[in-house]
């Protein structure tokens, strides 16, 4: 098929429902740059939504899983034990958060972790309901979309979803209604905790503690605005499910490995999960996921009630022994925190500059926002300036905002680049 023909031909029979950011046809992807069929070579800052955080086709993840794919592909995990499954756990022991989370369970998606990790609640607590942030993201099967509270659109005209699924104010304090009436009282280092008490109400009113099997949340709000929590929440949080006998999970599927300067987000916050879900740059692009969690709460569920056909495919943990080494090797999140200074310092002189447009700088690590004064559309205005310059870029949430998701990898030279395109799209849609 011809070039030219190449995006016609997808947008007449690639499900629509789908929804793009570019127009054009990506080719290749090396380091942190994609090319385009046409040869247009675009400094990527989405990494596939956070996935490719080595970069695109990292050489030692590209060679693990060449090699791996001449060994063996797919014996299935209900039939044998395989030798890169148990060497990935070998290696993702070490960088857990906490040591009680010692035993894994391997998925392919996002969501189907997240899904795992509602039937472990279910299971080992013999409680059904379950509760999450409003803003929240977990995934658009049945089971996530009923726990996604981001968007609308993830659900709408979807329903019945899952039911036994409520939900509380995650401590967003940009668009906190007391914060922001408390004229500088209250602010992400001073959070007033009313979401404490919002969760503790909802206990009293709507979902009893022996209803409620785990509450769930992603320790920087993903796709709801990359907000991180507050210091001090997630403790009085765990402190609430240690009382009335509640499951804490972490969804770190966005947040995990290395994208906010440690290597999972919830170290930030000193406090214990239950459970933990990853995804996404566990394995820098090859699908991969899972759930991790203490053997005797993971070992309630039953042999044969777990697995799946494809779970924990044998390529994708090879790939993904080579991203844990990497990370060593490579010294990654040494340079997470020093780009994410470049990257966060660019963005608070914006916030000088244009006071009256740049409303909140925010985020950990590699996972930064810029949210924008509301109503004026400046988000998708920046955007598609940026993508004028050759960038690609992302907005998320609600709220007017654009999210910053370089390469973990990426380097000083590159960061620059970026910082200069986004300071300029910014001061064109300023000026304009
Ligand atoms: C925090 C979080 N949880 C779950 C998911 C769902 O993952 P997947 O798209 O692989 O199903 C995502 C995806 O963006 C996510 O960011």
């Amino acid at each position: 098929m011809s070039i030219s023909k190449l995006a016609e031909f997808g947008t007449r029979h690639v499900a629509k429902g789908i929804g793009r950011l570019a127009t054009e046809v990506i080719e290749s992807g090396s380091g942190s740059y994609v090319t385009m069929v046409s040869g247009r070579k675009m400094l990527d800052f989405t990494s596939g939504i956070g996935v490719a955080n080595l970069g695109h086709c990292h050489p030692a993840v590209t060679k693990a899983a060449q090699t791996q794919a001449g060994k063996m592909v797919h014996a299935q995990v209900n039939i044998a034990f395989q030798r890169p499954y148990l060497e990935l756990i070998q290696s993702l022991l070490p960088l857990m958060p906490h040591k009680s989370l010692d035993t894994f369970f391997f998925w392919n998606s996002g969501s189907e972790a997240v899904e795992a990790a509602v039937k472990l609640a279910r299971h080992a607590t013999k409680k059904q309901n379950i509760i999450v942030m409003q803003g929240s993201y977990h995934g658009r099967t049945f089971g996530t979309m009923a726990m996604t509270r981001s968007k609308t659109v993830y659900g709408e005209n979807y329903a019945p979803l899952m039911p036994g699924v409520f939900s509380v104010p995650f401590p967003y304090c940009a668009q906190c209604s007391i914060a922001t009436r408390c004229d500088g009282k209250y602010g992400p280092e001073n959070c007033c905790m009313d979401p404490v008490d919002q969760l503790e109400l909802l206990l009293k009113r709507e979902t009893a503690p022996s209803d409620t099997a785990a509450i769930f949340i992603e320790p920087v709000l993903g796709e709801g605005g990359y907000v991180p929590a507050p210091p001090g929440y997630l403790k009085r949080v765990r402190e609430i499910c240690d009382k009335n006998n509640i499951l804490l999970v972490a969804d770190e599927v966005q947040s995990g490995f290395g994208r906010t300067g440690k290597m999972f987000a919830i170290e930030h916050y000193d406090v214990r999960p239950d459970i933990l879900v990853v995804a996404k740059g566990i394995a820098n692009g090859f699908p991969l996921s899972g759930i991790v969690s203490r053997k005797e709460l993971m070992d309630t569920q039953k042999p044969g009630s777990m697995g799946g056909t494809y779970a924990g495919n044998a390529v994708s943990c090879a790939a993904g022994i080579a991203v844990a080494k990497a990370f060593q090797d490579e010294k990654i999140l040494e340079n997470v925190n020093a780009r994410s200074k470049e990257l966060s310092g660019m963005l608070q002189k914006a916030k000088a500059d244009h006071p009256d447009m740049v409303y909140d700088v925010r985020g950990l690590g590699l996972m930064l926002a810029v949210e924008f004064v509301g109503g004026k559309g400046y988000a998708a205005k920046v955007q598609a300036k940026c993508m004028e310059k050759d960038m690609l870029i992302l907005t998320t949430s609600i709220y007017d905002t654009l999210r910053f998701i370089p390469a973990l990898n990426i380097t000083q030279e590159d960061m620059a680049r970026g910082c200069k395109i986004i300071q300029e799209s910014i001061a064109e849609v300023a000026a304009s």
